[in-house]
């Protein structure tokens, strides 16, 4: 058809025969079934739309004030960093290969950013919790320049829901952890009564639901085996890329734990 249309040929005819071959064979794949099926297989949006349409949304609404995320006490469970679009991509889409009709959640979900990117790009129900003040009020932003930038630019999402307060008690959280198919917990800085009481929260998990962690819930030292954890967890170690999170440019480790 570009040759047809090019300068050189301006040929009619030509574009005519082109675009009707064009259109037949668009029609036998629609009905031999092969586009369906394509469609069928397709659970996630191409990386970089969905990192050109949260880059837009952090940029007008975090980034002119990320310095009221600093404002954490050292040593605390509420020590903030990020996980970036390629690792979060990785986890969702090649590892756990997360479809729309699944649940996400993400227990400390700071800015709301994982939680926005697992809407996008799988398009499923994702919810998130976060206790920082600051953290809540720019999510919030985010969440509401999100809807209408992907109204904007077209792209459909899945259900997002945000809750502000202590993932430990939150009621919603409590009650969606039963449907969760995937779980992060960016529990690096945690301290280890946090990480320990996360484990407690994980013996209603599904059979199968998947737990992203930057620190193992089970000890690789067997003298400080957690009993409850590696009764309920099997535990798979990966390492991540460099500049993949917000705090470091050097690669690290990271836990994908399955609810036996
Ligand atoms: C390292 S940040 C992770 C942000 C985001 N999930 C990510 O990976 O990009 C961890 C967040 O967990 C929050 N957090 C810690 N303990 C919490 C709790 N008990 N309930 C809710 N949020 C908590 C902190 O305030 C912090 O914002």
């Amino acid at each position: 058809m570009e040759r047809a249309i090019s300068e050189k040929y301006r040929d009619v005819p030509m574009f005519r025969t082109a675009l009707q071959n064009y259109n037949d064979k668009l029609l036998e794949l629609v009905k031999n079934g092969t586009i369906a099926k394509n469609l069928e297989e397709l659970h996630h949006l191409p990386p970089s739309l969905v990192s050109f349409v949260l880059t837009q949304v952090y940029d007008r609404t975090v980034a002119p004030k990320v310095e009221m995320l600093t404002k954490y006490e050292m040593g605390s469970d509420n020590v903030y960093g990020e996980l970036l679009h390629p690792f979060i991509t990785k986890l969702l889409v090649e590892q756990t290969k997360m479809t729309s009709d699944q649940v996400f959640i993400d227990l400390g979900s700071g800015v709301g950013n994982v939680v926005l990117q697992a809407a996008l790009e799988i398009g499923c129900r994702s919810y998130g919790c976060e206790m920082m003040e600051n953290a809540c009020n720019l999510a919030e932003a985010q969440e509401k320049e999100f809807r209408s930038r992907c109204l904007l630019w077209g792209v459909a999402h899945g259900r997002v829901h945000l809750e502000r307060g202590d993932f430990r008690t939150n009621a919603k959280v409590l009650e969606k952890l039963k449907e969760a198919d995937v779980i992060l917990v960016n529990n690096k800085a945690f301290t280890s009564t946090l990480n320990d009481a996360l484990i407690n929260m994980f013996l209603d998990l599904k059979r199968g639901c998947k737990i992203i962690s930057l620190k193992s819930f089970v000890h690789e030292n067997k003298t400080a085996i957690n009993d409850v954890a590696n009764s309920i967890l099997d535990v798979e170690h990966y390492r991540y890329h460099e500049n993949w999170v917000s705090w470091a440019a050097s690669e690290g480790d990271y836990y994908i734990s399955t609810k036996k």
